[in-house]
């Protein structure tokens, strides 16, 4: 899809991101980095602030490390934007959610479109708000394209769901007679999962301190390297992910060292 021509005077005045030299050689650099952006409620407390008012400083560094993920060539970030089980908060925070993730969705085309972003999504989107959905599809389409960073967003994920998904859609391919059951591998219920064709996941960072995967991509995390830090998701800067992809590096390093 072609941006209209409102669109496009929008993005020739959008901020084009300049390339940063990499923290790291490229070959070491994590492919797939995925966030659980923890912390915003408790950050918007600890100020004498409403929750809401942390969700709205956490866009700021969902641009900030969507930015930075592009300029360093990160292939993919993906982010646990809201989960299955976000349903259970209060019916004001989750339409204020919505209210936001819709306003990004609008205002931050231009600069995605700008900097070659292709902006894809992992959940059941079909649940969310129509209006969210319909600027969700529209920025699908206009990113479809781009060869740059894909920045993912978690909507209405569960990874037990996905799974369970999964095996459903397999499960009628062999009553259809399609598929063996004995032809399921493991490369074939991957690529049924939400992020089917996404490079591996090598780096999974969770803010604001807890130590739980949060029935976020539980198949994806196999063999990531798990980053957590007491930083919460607003105040979460490029030098936090900068230091996130230094400790996954030195990590790594480490295992193929023990390997070797
Ligand atoms: C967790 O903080 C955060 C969320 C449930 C939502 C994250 C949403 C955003 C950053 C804003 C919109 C997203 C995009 C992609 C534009 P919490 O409320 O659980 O914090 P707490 O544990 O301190 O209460």
């Amino acid at each position: 899809m072609q941006p209209d021509s409102k669109l496009q005077a929008l993005i020739a005045r959008a901020p084009r991101w300049p390339v940063l030299p990499a923290p790291l050689p490229r070959e070491q650099m994590p492919r797939h980095v995925a966030i659980i952006m923890d912390g915003n409620g408790r950050w918007a407390t600890q100020r004498g602030l409403i929750r809401i008012n942390g969700h709205r400083a956490g866009v700021d560094s969902v641009r900030s490390v969507t930015r930075y993920c592009g300029q360093v060539h990160i292939q993919a970030l993906t982010l646990y934007a809201f989960s299955t089980e976000n349903w259970k908060r209060p019916k004001a925070e989750i339409r204020l959610l919505f209210r936001l993730l819709k306003k990004y969705l609008v205002e931050e085309r231009p600069e995605l479109m700008a900097n070659g972003v292709r902006l894809t999504s992992i959940g059941d989107t079909g649940a969310l708000p129509e209006d969210v959905q319909a600027e969700l599809k529209l920025t699908q389409e206009l990113t479809a394209q781009n060869k740059g960073l894909n920045l993912c967003l978690a909507l209405n994920y569960g990874a037990q769901g996905e799974i369970l998904n999964a095996a459903q859609a397999l499960a009628r391919r062999v009553t259809r007679g399609e598929l063996k059951a004995d032809d399921i591998t493991e490369d074939v219920l991957k690529n049924t999962l939400y992020t089917a064709g996404m490079p591996p996941l090598d780096l999974l960072i969770r803010t604001a301190g807890e130590r739980r995967l949060s029935n976020f991509l539980l198949w994806q995390a196999c063999d990531a390297e798990f980053y957590v830090t007491p930083v919460c998701w607003p105040e979460f800067e490029q030098r936090d992910l900068e230091a996130a992809v230094l400790e996954f590096a030195r990590r790594r390093s480490a295992v193929m060292s023990l390997e070797s």
